[in-house]
């Protein structure tokens, strides 16, 4: 694939929570084909062709405040990745032990919801109101194959994506008059990223009953192209979606799972 057939130069495009992980990879790709990106996170520095602006997503001001300067720079948005996201893996109920350490409270419903769909809100609206005045532009919401499916010990998380699927469409039917798009990209089973540390893993196997703490064994049989997916082909898709290669895509959720359906 060509930098021309993408033609993404002088694209703006803001990568929430692009420091790390699948974030990180999408920013390398839109940079790599000719976009300004602008990394909007809590944590992170700027590095090459790519601008960082300190940022908590959950934090309204600080939003409208890092969307503002993009704008004072760069005149225009392109293009919002709503990536940045979090999980914590607990049960509704701890079914093996009784152990309230395992259960869901009301923090952890919280601190998933504020991030995962509050979050992803403030960012939403802050850039589409730049968006309509321009009559153009795309949001990429990543949400997850589990807010499609449901999964054991993410619940809660699940219901996060699940309403950012909804955001996804309800969004494309009200901005596409404006000539924006809007699409969720919902990966499956990855390389590993930060999010998926050996805390996470742990607490996620016991959620399933897997006293060995290796979910990954779990994983490969249900993926019918039998292997994890690699953070490029996330980043590969979402550069499609960021250019007008993709001009009829929109209010749709894409699943990129290796064809695994059923989690
Ligand atoms: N890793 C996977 O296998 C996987 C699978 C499906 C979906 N996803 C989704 O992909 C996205 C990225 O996941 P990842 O694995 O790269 O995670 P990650 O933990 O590696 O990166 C998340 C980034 O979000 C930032 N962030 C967290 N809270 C923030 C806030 N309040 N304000 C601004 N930035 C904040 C973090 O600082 C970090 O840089 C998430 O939305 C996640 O739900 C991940």
């Amino acid at each position: 694939m060509t930098d021309d057939w993408l033609n993404m130069k002088g694209k703006v495009v803001i990568v929430t929570g692009g420091s790390s992980g699948i974030g990180a990879e999408i920013v390398q790709s839109l940079s790599k084909n000719g976009a300004q990106v602008i990394i909007a996170d809590i944590s992170g520095s700027a590095y090459e062709n790519v601008d960082f602006i300190q940022c908590d997503i959950t934090n309204q001001l600080q939003v409208e405040e890092m969307m503002d300067k993009v704008v004072a720079k760069y005149t225009r948005i392109d293009g919002l990745i709503n990536n940045a996201g979090v999980n914590r893996p607990k049960l509704l109920v701890d079914y093996y032990r009784g152990d309230k350490a395992h259960e869901f409270d009301e923090a952890d419903f919280d601190f998933l919801f504020n991030v995962n769909v509050k979050g992803a809100f403030f960012c939403a609206q802050a850039a589409a109101r730049v968006m309509i005045r321009q009559q153009c532009g795309v949001v990429v919401n990543i949400s997850s194959e589990a807010g499609m499916e449901g999964s054991v010990g993410q619940s809660i998380y699940s219901a996060t994506k699940g309403a950012l699927n909804s955001f996804t469409l309800s969004w494309a039917k009200e901005l596409g008059r404006f000539n924006i798009r809007v699409i969720g990209v919902a990966p499956g089973i990855n390389e590993p990223t930060p999010m998926g540390n050996p805390e996470h893993v742990k607490a996620l196997a016991y959620t399933r009953g897997i006293e060995s703490g290796d979910v990954s064994v779990d994983y490969m049989k249900m993926i019918p192209l039998g292997r994890q997916g690699k953070l490029e082909e996330i980043a590969d898709l979402v550069t499609y979606l960021l250019s007008d290669r993709s001009s009829y895509i929109s209010g749709t959720i894409l699943n990129i799972t290796g064809g695994k359906s059923r989690g």
